[in-house]
């Protein structure tokens, strides 16, 4: 791995995930072994909170974030990102838990963020991206999102709800975190369209996105709203801005 980084923080935010945890950890584990994770765990009801802490309690790299109930995605990267930026990382990575974001592919994302990026985005839709036994109406509801931010906030970005990046800390710092208000998904649009605006360099790395095998997606009909709503706000307060520039 690039050693020109520094330390590594892989944030995995977890609700229900008992079943998957062992195996995303150890896989990032043996794919980029300096790298530390921290699981950020919404007080899961199927046990996933103790499994992390003993899985912490064997591996020094391991780390556990406990969060008093379900709060949403963005929440739980927002607790995970100032925890890392508190213990002083680097990078800051995020990634499911459910295996759709393969940690093999994570020091290609490094080597991009080495390379001169502020934010790395492990992209679905550019040439080379993929993605394995997604159901049709998933990734409709995908590219439509994409299609949708990409109109209404002119982010040059083919995947901007796309979980798996990385972060330089300087550029979580310098985009500021203390007034995301996005709590699910749209988390993810919210953070790729604050880079943009502060005219950091986002690089879109492709990537191969799996199904989860085990466990349900909390991709519900309130994400879905919230990140309609939000973005078409975003669109909105930012059109005089993009009227004036065409000018
Ligand atoms: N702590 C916490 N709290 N974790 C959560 C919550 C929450 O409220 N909601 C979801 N997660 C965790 C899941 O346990 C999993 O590890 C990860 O976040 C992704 O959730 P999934 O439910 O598996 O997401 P998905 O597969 O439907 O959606 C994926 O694609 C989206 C865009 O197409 C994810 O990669 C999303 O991040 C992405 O926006
Ligand atoms: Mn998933």
């Amino acid at each position: 791995m690039e050693p020109t980084l520094g330390r590594v923080l892989v944030v995995v935010p977890t609700y229900n995930e008992r079943e998957n945890l062992l195996a995303i950890t150890a896989r990032v584990r043996a794919a980029v072994p300096r790298a530390h994770v921290l699981i950020a765990d919404d007080n899961s009801p199927d046990g996933t909170g103790a499994l992390a802490d003993a899985l912490a309690a064997k591996d020094d790299h391991v780390h556990v974030l406990h969060r008093p109930g379900k709060d949403g995605l963005g929440a739980a990267y927002i607790a995970g990102f100032r925890w890392g930026l508190r213990e002083g990382y680097d990078v800051l990575v995020e990634l499911d838990a459910d295996g759709s974001h393969r940690p093999e592919e994570l020091p290609g994302l490094l080597r991009a963020l080495a390379g001169g990026a502020d934010l790395v985005i492990g992209s679905r839709w550019v040439p080379g991206g993929r993605v394995v036994d997604w159901p049709g109406s998933r990734e409709f509801l995908s590219r439509g999102a994409n299609v949708y931010a990409r109109m209404m906030l002119g982010v040059p970005v083919r995947d901007a709800t796309a979980g798996f990046r990385a972060y330089r800390s300087s550029t979580l710092e310098k985009i500021g975190l203390d007034d995301v208000e996005s709590q699910g998904y749209c988390f993810q649009v919210d953070l790729t369209l604050r880079t943009v605006r502060q005219g950091l360099r986002v690089v879109e790395v492709p990537i191969t996105f799996v199904e989860r095998a085990a466990g349900a997606s909390k991709m519900s009909a309130g994400v879905v709203a919230e990140a309609l709503w939000r973005v078409t706000r975003w669109g909105l307060s930012g059109l005089p801005r993009r009227l004036g520039r065409s000018r």
